[in-house]
C-alpha cells in the first residue's frame, strides 16, 4: 500500500521550532524536506523520523512513544526513533530518519540520514529451510537476511504466489477497495535480490528431522542446517449435503478471495455460515459489493466468546445497520444450489455461500515426523520444537505465554510475523525468548476492533465507554489480573494497555479500564 501521498501539514520543522515546544515523550508532527516528520524529545535527546507508518500509512503522531521507539496507533508496528527501523511487525520497511540540530533556542530538522551500516556477516547454520511462505515464513526469511545471514535461505510455499497480505483478503480486497498491487508483501524481485530462494506452488510432503531434510511433493529432497515450520492453518471443512457445490467457498487464500469476488458478479444473496471474524468481515465486504447477506451461526452473540457481549452485540448491530440479517442460535443442515436449510426447516435463499466456521493448525508434517503436538506444534519460549534445530512459528505454534505461563496458540497476523522474526534470530543463535503481548485487529465497515493480550476465559469484564457509540475499552480479567483489553475508537488506550502488559503494570491497566 502506498504511504507517500499524504498532504503535508503542521509546522515546517526544517525552518525550526521553539525548543520548549518539543515536550519530553510527546510527538510533534510537522514536515521537513517535503516529507511528514515526527519530532520527539526523550530527555536531552531529540529525534526526527518519518511520521507515516510504512504499513498502511497510520499517523505515528497519534501513536505512543515508549523509550526510544514510537508505536503506530493502527496495528501496533514499532519504529526506532534513532534509526527509523521497523522494529516490530506488521511494518516491514523503515521510515526515513533525519538529523536534528539545536541553535539559539530552536530545533531544526536537517537532512535525511543514510541507512546504517550493513550488519556483520553471520555464517551459521549452513542453510535454513522455511516451510510455509505466509506471515511467519516471510518475516523469518527477511530477518535472516537483515541480520547479515549469508547461508542459503529457501522459503517454500504451497500457494502459487509471493507472500501476501492475508488479512486484506476479507477486508478492502474482497470489498473491491484495494487494488491488486497492495496485496503482495514484496515485489517478486525482492526475493532474488535478497538471496531468498522462493519456491512457489510447492508443498513439502515429508520432514525427516534425523536426516535433517525435507522432501517436496515433486520428490526433490533438500537438506537443512535449521528448519522453520510455518504452515499456518486451514479452514475447518463441512461435509454435509451440498457443501461441495461450486457456489460454496472458504476464505483462507488469495485464490479463495478471488473466487468469491468472481462469484459476486452474478450473485444477489449470500449466506455466511459462522459469525467468526472472517465470516463477519466477509459479510461487510459482500455488502460493499451490493450483495444481500444473512449470517447463520450457533452462538447467540457474534464474537462474544472472544470479545464479550458488549462488543459482540455492538458488532451485530453495526452489521444490521448495514443490512446484514442474522440467524443466531441456528445450525445449517444442508446447502442447495439456490438456498440453505437450517435445523427446524427454515430455508434461506443463497446463490453464494461462505463458510467461516474456524480453522485448524496445519500440523500434519510435524506430527508425522514425531514432534510433540498439543492442539498445535509445541514450542518452548525460543520457539524450538521437540526436534533438534526445528523451530515453529505462527498459527501452528503453541508457546508458553510470558505473562501467564500457560501454553497458548493464536491466529493473529502480527503475532505470526513477530514469531517468524524471533525464530529467525534464534536460528542465528541469539537465544531471544518470544515475549510479545499478542495483538490483533478486525475491521467491519469503518469500525476497527483492536485487541491486546490473550484471554481464553475470565471471571470479570469491565467496560469503559460504549461499544455502540464506537468508543470503548473492555478489560477481560481473571483473579485480579487483566488478561486482555479490546478497544473501539481508542487506539491510544490499546497501545497503552499493550505497554502496561509488557511492564506488568496492573495499576495502569486498572487506570485505563477501571473496575465497573
Ligand atoms: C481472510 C483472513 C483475514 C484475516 N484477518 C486478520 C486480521 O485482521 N488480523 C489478524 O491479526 N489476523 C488476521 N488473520 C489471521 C492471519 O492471517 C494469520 O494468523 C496469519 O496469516 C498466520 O500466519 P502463518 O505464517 O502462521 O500462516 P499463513 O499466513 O497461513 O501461511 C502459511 C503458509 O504455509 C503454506 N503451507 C502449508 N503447508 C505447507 C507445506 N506442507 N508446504 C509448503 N507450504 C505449506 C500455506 O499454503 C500458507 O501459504 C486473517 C486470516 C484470514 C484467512
Ligand atoms: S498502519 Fe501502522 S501498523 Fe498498520
Amino acid at each position: 500500500m502506498s504511504t507517500d501521498d499524504k498532504e503535508l501539514s503542521g509546522p515546517d520543522l526544517a525552518a525550526g521550532v521553539v525548543a520548549g515546544d518539543v515536550k519530553d515523550g510527546a510527538a510533534l508532527a510537522g514536515h521537513a524536506h517535503g516529507k511528514p516528520v515526527l519530532l520527539v524529545r526523550r530527555g536531552a535527546e531529540l529525534f526526527a523520523i518519518g511520521a507515516t507508518c510504512s504499513h498502511y500509512g497510520g499517523p505515528l503522531a497519534e501513536g505512543l512513544v515508549v523509550d526510544d521507539t514510537v508505536r503506530c496507533p493502527w496495528h501496533h508496528a514499532c519504529f526506532s526513533l534513532r534509526t527509523g527501523k521497523a522494529l516490530r511487525a506488521p511494518a516491514l520497511n523503515p521510515v526515513p530518519c533525519f538529523g536534528v540540530e539545536q541553535r539559539e533556542g530552536k530545533v531544526f530538522v536537517v537532512g535525511e540520514r543514510p541507512a546504517g551500516a550493513a550488519p556483520s556477516p553471520v555464517t551459521a547454520p549452513p542453510s535454513v529451510v522455511i516451510v510455509g511462505a505466509g506471515a511467519a515464513g516471510n518475516a523469518a526469511a527477511e530477518t535472516l537476511r537483515r541480520e547479515g545471514y549469508t547461508g542459503r535461505v529457501t522459503l517454500i510455499g504451497a500457494e502459487p504466489s509471493v507472500p501476501y497480505d492475508r488479512p486484506n483478503l476479507s477486508k478492502d480486497y474482497l470489498a473491491g477497495h484495494a487494488p491488486e498491487e497492495w496485496i503482495p508483501l514484496r515485489p517478486a524481485e525482492y526475493y532474488a535480490e535478497n538471496g531468498i530462494e522462493l519456491l512457489q506452488g510447492v508443498a513439502v510432503d515429508r520432514l525427516d528431522p534425523a536426516a535433517k531434510q525435507v522432501t517436496l511433493a515433486n520428490g526433490t529432497t533438500l537438506g537443512y542446517g535449521a528448519l522453520l515450520l510455518a504452515t499456518g492453518a486451514d479452514p475447518v471443512r463441512l461435509t454435509m449435503r451440498g457443501s461441495d457445490l461450486p457456489h460454496v467457498f472458504y476464505l483462507r487464500t488469495l485464490a479463495d478471495s478471488r473466487a468469491i469476488i468472481a462469484r459476486c458478479a452474478g450473485a444477489k444473496r449470500a449466506a455466511v455460515v459462522g459469525a467468526s471474524f472472517i465470516g463477519l468481515e466477509a459479510a461487510a465486504a459482500l455488502r460493499a459489493r451490493g450483495v444481500a447477506v444473512t449470517v447463520v451461526a450457533p452462538e447467540t452473540v457474534p464474537l462474544g466468546r472472544v470479545l464479550g457481549d458488549e462488543i459482540g452485540e455492538a458488532v451485530r448491530r453495526l452489521h444490521e445497520a448495514h443490512g446484514v440479517a442474522f440467524r443466531l442460535g441456528a445450525k445449517l443442515t444442508s446447502i442447495d444450489a439456490s438456498e440453505i436449510t437450517l435445523h427446524g426447516g427454515e430455508r434461506i435463499p443463497a446463490d453464494l455461500v461462505v463458510l467461516g466456521i474456524g480453522v485448524r493448525p496445519v500440523t500434519a508434517l510435524a506430527a508425522a515426523s514425531g514432534m510433540a503436538i498439543d492442539r498445535g506444534v509445541v514450542v518452548d519460549e525460543y520457539l524450538r520444537t521437540s526436534a533438534p534445530d526445528v523451530f515453529a512459528a505462527g498459527d501452528i505454534a503453541r508457546w508458553p505465554d510470558a505473562r501467564t505461563g500457560e501454553r497458548v496458540r493464536v491466529e493473529h497476523w502480527v503475532v505470526a510475523q513477530r514469531q517468524g522474526r524471533v525464530a529467525a534470530l534464534n536460528i542465528l543463535g541469539r537465544r531471544r525468548p518470544f515475549e510479545a503481548v499478542p495483538f490483533f485487529w478486525s475491521a467491519h465497515y469503518d469500525v476497527t476492533v483492536s485487541y491486546v493480550g490473550h484471554a481464553e476465559s475470565w471471571d470479570r469484564v469491565d467496560v469503559s465507554g460504549s461499544a455502540s457509540a464506537g468508543d470503548c475499552a473492555v478489560a477481560f480479567r481473571r483473579g485480579g489480573t487483566t488478561l486482555a483489553v479490546a478497544t473501539i475508537g481508542r487506539d491510544r488506550a490499546s497501545l497503552e494497555a499493550e505497554a502496561a502488559m509488557e511492564r506488568g503494570d496492573e495499576a495502569r491497566l486498572r487506570g485505563l479500564v477501571p473496575h465497573g
